[in-house]
């Protein structure tokens, strides 16, 4: 008997322009455009693992060891529905196909790093959901494709399925067909730039994104401002700035936005609160870091960002991790170093 088994894995995706608020929560449509860097550290991935078996009763799902019930209409039921209508019409093509389209599939996913603590694990999580049954099921379908459908699994997972700098186009069709992501450049084109990541906490958010941004998109008034009349211009100079390779401007778009994302959890009724003491501690150590560079005749060297979690991404060019690791050991001298992320569980206080 044939076994009908594949496993991939997917990065996370760390936004510069964050996607925040939904226009259609079903199809998960969002209110913005938004932007991100994939990574592509070993120690970031969501790893998965999908079976069709015609003797399972029902499709499972069990993240991390503990199975997650599968809701009936919820975003895990539409991923795999579309995928096994994908894989319908290979068999309707091919009649020698085997009918794995017929059968309930079993996925198991377990993630290498901290599950819903802002680190965007439902981002390689429904990536590496939806590529594994791609493979599982031999499917042709292209990244964008595929995209399209990790998508309406959770909304930053569209953009895990490529490399590099990656857009996700918002759209304006009403059934989302033009809502996924494109690749903006290649990592190979500026390979200079590195991601630091900076474990605060590894706690589960007490707000998940979903719930967080549907809030805000009720309540906050700044949110419209921001759809409007900040974003659009941001996308456009950040994907200019990538191609020139202006780290400069990248940085200065990309902390900006990071704080109107913050400023907007914060205009939430009530509001919400993703980073922590340590998380602005280390905003100052890094906007002074840059202060000295500028006033020194530099340039802006390194770029905070934090997810809707207390974890800080430092975006910077390689050579300038040298100088920020032992920075940040300094001030954090509980910090452990792993690679190229440090864990920097407790508080610690910066000032300016
Ligand atoms: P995060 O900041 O980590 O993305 P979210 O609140 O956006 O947090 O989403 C967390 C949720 O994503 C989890 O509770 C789980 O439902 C889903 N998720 C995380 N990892 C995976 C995975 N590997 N496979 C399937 N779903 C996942
Ligand atoms: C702050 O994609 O996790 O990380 O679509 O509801 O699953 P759902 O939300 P999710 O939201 C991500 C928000 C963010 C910014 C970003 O990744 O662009
Ligand atoms: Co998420």
């Amino acid at each position: 008997m044939a076994v009908y088994q594949a496993t991939t894995s997917a990065p996370v995706n760390i936004a510069c322009i964050k996607y925040w608020g939904k226009r259609d929560t079903k199809l998960i449509l969002p209110t913005n455009s938004s932007l991100s860097v994939t990574l592509d550290q070993d120690h970031l991935r969501s790893t998965t693992t999908s079976r069709a078996d015609p003797s399972f009763s029902k499709d499972r799902l069990w993240l991390n060891g503990k199975e997650e019930e599968i809701k009936e209409g919820g975003r895990t039921a539409t991923c795999i529905k579309e995928m096994k209508s994908l894989r319908k019409q290979v068999e309707d093509a091919n009649p020698n196909e085997p009918k794995l389209s017929t059968y309930p599939v079993h996925i198991c996913s377990r993630n290498n790093f901290p599950t819903a603590a802002g680190l965007a694990s439902s981002a390689a999580g429904f990536a590496a959901l939806v590529s594994s049954l791609a493979a599982l099921y031999a499917l042709p379908a292209s990244p964008s494709q595929l995209s399209l459908i990790s998508r309406q699994g959770s909304g930053s997972a569209c953009r895990s399925l490529f490399g590099g700098f990656v857009a996700w186009e918002m759209g304006t069709a009403a059934d989302g067909s033009d809502s996924y992501a494109v690749e903006v450049a290649p990592q190979s084109h500026w390979p200079e730039i590195h991601a630091l990541i900076c474990v605060v906490s590894d706690d589960k958010k007490g707000t998940s994104s979903t719930a967080g941004m549907q809030r805000t998109v009720e309540t906050s008034p700044l949110l419209q401002h921001r759809i409007k009349h900040v974003v659009p211009e941001r996308m456009k100079a950040i994907k200019e700035a990538i191609l020139a390779k202006d780290f400069d401007t990248f940085a200065k778009i990309t902390m900006q936005d990071s704080n109107q994302f913050h400023a907007v959890a914060l205009d939430t009724d009530p509001p919400i609160f993703y980073m922590n003491d340590v998380s602005r501690a280390i905003i100052a150590l890094i906007v002074e870091y840059n202060r000295l560079s500028v006033e020194n005749g530099g340039k802006v060297k390194a770029a905070y960002t934090y997810d809707a979690g207390p974890n800080a991404v430092i975006y910077t060019p390689k050579e300038n991790l040298k100088e920020i690791i032992p920075l940040i050991l300094k001030y954090f001298p509980q910090a452990e170093k792993y690679n190229d992320h440090l864990g920097l569980f407790g508080t610690a206080s910066v000032d300016g």
